[in-house]
């Protein structure tokens, strides 16, 4: 475990294993609806630490802050399933650090891979008791508040680690593609949107760039006329951590919020859950339920709807195993009962 210097002096701990793979898939394009050589992969599925995916490239910056502000434990709020605190917990372990995760609800019946993983890594989850999401910041906060006064540096970090820190991780992955385009790489980015941080550096990043990069990111929670502000002005505090002033009508014109929500956050319907299926059969890719399947449902719809007409598409793959492991659990359920 290293820790390194990011070009902008912003402390970074070296997890991951970049650039990560970037090809044409025509297996996968032909599932979708795409034309022959229309449909493009980054595979941030194989990211290197841990389950792989996208929190990583985040996480590679934010623990660099925490251990640069000494901090004592990581505090964060997130749902009993959270592809983000769960890799958190194991990489704030390697450096010797434990994460604090306020989640809410009440303790769930049955196996959830991210939880057990995240309590395997030393993760202590406390469950508000309330569904009311925002209650989990508040006991978050107030936890802060009492740590601080006892004595201890707590790093606090918001949902899905979207912070202004944490969306370098995706500017350095805009930087990481502008790499890549060596090859004739497609301009145009499919990508899911959950807290919008990966968004938001990523869109901060290509306004550094020359080439014509152009995000659609598939809201798969958060109403998307809400968080394209959100999304904005995280990307021009990013930008500003590298000394760069960007222009919000620049970001807006290089981002296009899609609602990709249907049926509801967390939940599949069955042509979702038949995508899923079909896209694992002919890629051996395996599909998390919340993020990619309701993304890849959407670029499925789009290219149905001649949104793209012959215009070469990549998708970029933010993993999620942990969740595909517990949606095979609950088929592998149904199937028993
Ligand atoms: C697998 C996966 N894909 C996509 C996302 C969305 O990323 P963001 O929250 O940065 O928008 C997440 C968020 O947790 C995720 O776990």
């Amino acid at each position: 475990m290293q820790v390194i210097e990011d070009r902008g002096a912003h402390p970074r701990v070296q997890l991951g294993l970049w650039p990560t793979a970037v090809h044409r898939d025509d297996q996968l394009g032909s599932v979708l609806g795409a034309s022959d050589g229309q449909l493009w992969l980054k595979r941030d599925d194989l990211s290197g630490f841990s389950w792989g995916g996208n929190k990583v490239r985040s996480i590679e910056f934010l623990l660099g802050a925490a251990l640069a502000e000494n901090a004592t434990d990581i505090v964060l709020a997130g749902g009993p399933s959270s592809n983000f605190a769960a890799l958190m917990a194991a990489a704030a372990r390697t450096v010797g650090l434990s994460v604090q995760q306020f989640s809410y609800g009440v303790e769930p019946n049955g196996f959830v891979a991210g939880l057990m993983f995240g309590r395997s890594m030393g993760a202590r989850v406390i469950f508000t008791g309330s569904n009311d999401r925002s209650m989990m910041d508040i006991a978050a906060e107030r936890y802060c508040a009492e740590a601080t006064i006892a004595g201890a540096r707590p790093y606090r970090i918001p949902r899905g680690g979207a912070s202004p820190v944490g969306a370098l991780g995706f500017y350095a992955a805009a930087e990481e593609l502008d790499g890549q385009a060596h090859v004739d790489l497609p301009t145009t980015i499919v990508l899911p949107l959950g807290s919008g941080g990966s968004t938001a550096g990523l869109v901060a990043g290509f306004c550094s760039s020359t080439r014509p990069w152009r995000v659609y990111a598939i809201s798969v929670s958060r109403d998307p006329t809400g968080i394209e502000d959100t999304i904005i002005e995280t990307a021009i505090a990013c930008a500003g951590l590298h000394g760069k002033s960007i222009d919000p009508a620049e970001v807006s014109s290089r981002l296009e919020v899609c609602d990709g929500r249907d049926p509801g956050f967390g939940k599949v319907s069955s042509e979702q859950r038949s995508l899923m299926a079909e896209v694992t059969s002919a890629t051996g890719l395996p599909v998390d339920p919340t993020y990619n399947a309701k993304a890849l449902a959407w670029l499925k719809a789009a290219f149905r709807a001649g949104t793209f007409s012959s215009l070469p598409v990549l998708y970029w793959n933010t993993g999620g195993a942990l969740g595909a492991i517990d949606h095979m659990g609950a088929l592998g359920r149904k199937s028993t009962t």
